[in-house]
C-alpha cells in the first residue's frame, strides 16, 4: 500500500486528491480536516475502505503532533507522501500601496497569510518527518501559488493579493530550504502551483453568480496574468483536471526538481 496525507481535505482542491487518489485501492488516503462533523462534502467519500479521516489545524503545533500519532496507527508507523494543501487567503486580497486599506488590517493580512500559508508548512512537515522518513516515496508536496513567485509578479506587474503572495513566497523560500537539508535522505520537497482553479462546487454557501462589479475586476486582472501566457483562454481549470495534472506532476519530479516551484503543467506555465 501507498500511503498519502492531504491537508485541507474538506472542500475544493484538497478533497478532488482525496477522491482520485482513493481510486486506487493500493492506496492509503488519509484526509486532515479542521472539523470531520462540518466537512460535509467529504463525507460523500469517507466511509470508502481506503479513506481515513484525521482531524487536525495546520497552524497548531500541538494538534499536528497529535494529528501525526493517528495518522502512525492507521499506517504502521511510516508515510509516503504529504501534500500540504492548507492555506488560502487570509484576510483582503489588496495590494500593499492601495490607501484605502488600514494599515493595522494589511500587518494582520500579513501575518495570517504568513501564518497558515509558510508557518504550517515547517509545522506540517516537521510533524510528520519522523513517517516519512520510514515511508518509500519520501516526497513533501507544498500546495503554493504563482502569486508568489517574483518572475510572475514581474511579467504580469500584478500588485493584488499582496499578503497572500508573501506567504506563499515564504513557503517557496521553506520549501528550498527542506530541499538542500534533506536531499541527502533521498527526499523530494516540491512546491506546487496548482493552476487557477474553479472551486465553487465545494464552497460553503455553494456556487454563487459573480456581480457585474466582480467580473470587471477579474477581467481587470486577467488583463494582467496573460501576459505570462499570451495564449491562455482566460478561464479557471476545473478542480478535477488540475488535480489530475498535479498527480501527474507529483508522480514524475525527481531529485532535479527539489526545492523548485512548478505549476501544474511541470514548468513555469502557470495558467
Ligand atoms: N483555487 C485556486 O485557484 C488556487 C490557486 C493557487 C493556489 N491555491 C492554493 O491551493 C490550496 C487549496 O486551495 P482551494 O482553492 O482548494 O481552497 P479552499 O476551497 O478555500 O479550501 C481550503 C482548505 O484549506 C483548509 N484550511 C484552511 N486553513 C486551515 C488550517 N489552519 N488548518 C487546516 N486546514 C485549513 C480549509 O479547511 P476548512 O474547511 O476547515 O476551512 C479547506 O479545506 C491553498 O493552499 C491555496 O492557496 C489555490
Amino acid at each position: 500500500m501507498t500511503s498519502y496525507l492531504v491537508t485541507g481535505a474538506s472542500r475544493g482542491i484538497g478533497l478532488e486528491f482525496i477522491r482520485q487518489l482513493s481510486q486506487d485501492p493500493n492506496n492509503t488516503v488519509i484526509a486532515l480536516v479542521r472539523n470531520a462533523a462540518k466537512s460535509v462534502y467529504l463525507q460523500e467519500i469517507s466511509d470508502l475502505p481506503n479513506v481515513h479521516v484525521v482531524e487536525g489545524d495546520v497552524t497548531s503545533v500541538e494538534k499536528m503532533q497529535k494529528a501525526a500519532e493517528s495518522v502512525a496507527t492507521i499506517t504502521g508507523g511510516s508515510l509516503d507522501y504529504v501534500i500540504q494543501n492548507a492555506g488560502g487567503i487570509y484576510g483582503s486580497d489588496t495590494s500593499l500601496a492601495d490607501p484605502s486599506n488600514d494599515l493595522s488590517n494589511l500587518v494582520d493580512d500579513l501575518k495570517g497569510d504568513f501564518e497558515v500559508n509558510a508557518v504550517s508548512g515547517v509545522i506540517t512537515t516537521n510533524a510528520f518527518l519522523p513517517l516519512l522518513r520510514k515511508g518509500k516515496a519520501k516526497k513533501i508536496i507544498l500546495i503554493s501559488s504563482a502569486i508568489g513567485d517574483i518572475q510572475f509578479t514581474r511579467t504580469t506587474g500584478f500588485a493584488g493579493i499582496a499578503s497572500y503572495g508573501a506567504g506563499k513566497a515564504a513557503l517557496n523560500f521553506i520549501a528550498q530550504k527542506y530541499a538542500v537539508e534533506l536531499a541527502s535522505e533521498g527526499f523530494v520537497v516540491l512546491p506546487l502551483s496548482p493552476g487557477f482553479v474553479d472551486t465553487s462546487s465545494t464552497k460553503e454557501g455553494g456556487q454563487t453568480q459573480p456581480s457585474e462589479e466582480d467580473i470587471k475586476k477579474m477581467q481587470a486582472v486577467f488583463d494582467q496574468w496573460v501576459k505570462s501566457q499570451p495564449d491562455w483562454d482566460r478561464k479557471p481549470l476545473t478542480v478535477q483536471d488540475s488535480v489530475t495534472k498535479q498527480l501527474k506532476v507529483i508522480a514524475a519530479v525527481g531529485p532535479e526538481d527539489s526545492g523548485k516551484l512548478i505549476s501544474q503543467n511541470g514548468n513555469t506555465a502557470w495558467l
